[in-house]
């Protein structure tokens, strides 16, 4: 079980304006999909929001304080819980976003599926932390389309505690 964090930023490492995605590139859709797919996904409460039905063949967990609505997900209120559930998991970990849940997972993701939006969104509200790359190296590059390139890091030194 790996944990990896995927995540579409602009260039100013924006990802989120007004509780929504700036943005829609199929492509990267379609790459989300296919990367995610089989297994486990985590996500807050916001994004959760987004999405408004559980991604499809993913096992999906929302991080949230609050008790679940539904049954068609899993919902925990703290990260240890969700690192308990998927330490007992062979797939891997996804952890989709938003900022806050990119933020609370820091420290274990082992892997960073990034991809490059050639944008400058203008009145972006949600941004990823500045240092989320640190301790990563880069390992490959992959060209979605003529726009969009997906960068692949992996973990070379441990998370500061
Ligand atoms: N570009 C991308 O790749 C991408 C990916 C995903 C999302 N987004 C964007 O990001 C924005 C949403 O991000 P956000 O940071 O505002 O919200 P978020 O991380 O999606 O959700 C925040 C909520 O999740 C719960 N939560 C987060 N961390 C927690 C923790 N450590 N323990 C317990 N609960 C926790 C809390 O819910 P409760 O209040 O219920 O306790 C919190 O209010 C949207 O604009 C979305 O479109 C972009």
């Amino acid at each position: 079980m790996v944990i990896v964090g995927i995540v579409a930023i602009d260039r100013n490492l924006a990802i989120g304006k007004g509780g929504t995605l700036p943005w829609h590139y199929s492509a990267d859709m379609r790459f989300f999909k296919q990367t995610t797919i089989g297994n486990a996904v985590v996500m807050g409460r916001r994004t959760w929001i987004t999405l408004n039905k559980p991604l499809k063949d993913r096992m999906n967990i929302v991080l949230s304080s609050q008790p679940a609505t539904t049954n068609s997900i899993v919902t925990l209120p703290d990260v240890k819980s969700v690192l308990t559930l998927a330490g007992s998991l062979t797939r891997d970990l996804y952890v989709i976003g938003g900022a806050k849940v990119y933020q609370a997972f820091l420290p274990h993701i082992e892997r960073w599926i990034v991809t490059k939006v050639p944008l400058s969104v203008e009145g972006a509200d949600t941004f990823m932390p500045a240092n989320f790359l640190e301790g990563f190296e880069l390992s490959e590059v992959r060209q979605l389309d003529e726009e969009l390139r997906v960068k692949f890091y992996e973990r070379v030194s441990e998370a500061r505690p």
